[in-house]
């Protein structure tokens, strides 16, 4: 049995496989619902989520897979049940697959020494966002071809960012140069990457942006009283981004005219809803090798 809690519990041939049964099912556009048909799964998210769930259902329903949601705020957790628990009754019920989110950044990975199903980590506390990275790296793969020596700015919260804390891991495994763009209070300082407070620093130097939200809700206290003034120095504009050959993605959701600005959303260079196709499509990978292959 295979889990999926951080990108690092795949070996890179495994990633490579992964990107390469994406891009087929991105080529083919069949649903192939023969291979998971008999396979069920349940997704748990104790956190919001648009893209993340819905992703996962699509891409299981694409494969011919069962998906079971389980509501937490409607749960019997509410009645004072353990999420040991909840998670050993679930796997009573026989379940290939349990996807879960949970702000606590261990949990995934607890659950997952249970054994009772695959853990697939949808987004756990500000640790790990496995399949989004995963995604990124498709994207940024399916623009550019080699990642070898291309260089990627990661813009806003990136010490209380999940996706940042897997994409730190994960991109430079494949030749990826990281520069990270924060004003202090938003910048993890346990990191060897180069670190800037300011845009114009690197944005000659770069191949990608990725900018990122901030994370409200994981701030003990408000960090700005004034996120318009953060924007003025943080939002990716036309004016930043000139005529440059830069590609801007973010993982969503993107706070509009904060994160990226609405022209830049509309711009070719912007990547995010391509991101989400190819979420789908990294999704089903990732099922068929943790479901099938493992
Ligand atoms: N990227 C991402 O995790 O989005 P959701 O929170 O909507 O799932």
């Amino acid at each position: 049995m295979q889990h999926l809690i951080e990108t690092d519990d795949f070996e890179l041939k495994e990633i490579l496989s992964i990107l390469d049964d994406a891009k087929r099912f991105k080529k083919e556009r069949v649903n192939p619902v023969a291979l998971l048909r008999d396979k069920l799964l349940f997704t748990l998210f104790f956190e919001n989520s648009t893209r993340t769930r819905s992703s996962f259902e699509v891409a299981a329903k694409k494969l011919g897979a069962a998906v079971v949601h389980l509501d937490p705020s409607r749960s019997s957790t509410n009645k004072g049940e353990s999420i040991e628990d909840t998670f050993a009754n679930l796997g009573a019920m026989d379940p290939d697959g349990i996807i879960i989110r949970h702000e606590d950044n261990d949990i995934a990975r607890k659950l997952s020494s249970m054994n009772l199903a695959s853990v697939i980590n949808a987004g756990a506390g500000n640790r790990a966002h496995p399949t989004q990275a995963l995604l990124d790296l498709f994207t940024l793969k399916e623009h550019f071809g080699e990642l070898g020596g291309k260089k990627v700015a990661i813009i806003g919260d990136i010490a209380n960012s999940r996706v940042a804390s897997s994409l730190l891991l994960l991109l430079p495994r494949f030749g990826v140069e990281l520069k990270l763009v924060a004003p202090k209070p938003f910048m993890p300082q346990d990191t060897t990457c180069e670190k800037y407070e300011n845009i114009a620093d690197i944005i000659d130097d770069v191949d990608a942006i990725i900018s990122l939200r901030a994370q409200l809700e994981r701030h003990k206290k408000p960090i700005f009283d004034d996120y318009s003034t953060y924007a003025s120095h943080y939002c990716i504009t036309e004016e930043i981004l000139g005529n440059r050959d830069i590609i801007v993605m973010h993982p969503g959701p993107v706070m509009r005219n904060i994160d990226i600005s609405d022209e830049v959303l509309s711009d070719s260079r912007c990547k995010v809803l391509t991101q989400v196709n190819n979420g789908v499509y990294v999704r089903m990978a990732v099922l068929k090798k943790l479901l099938l292959d493992s």
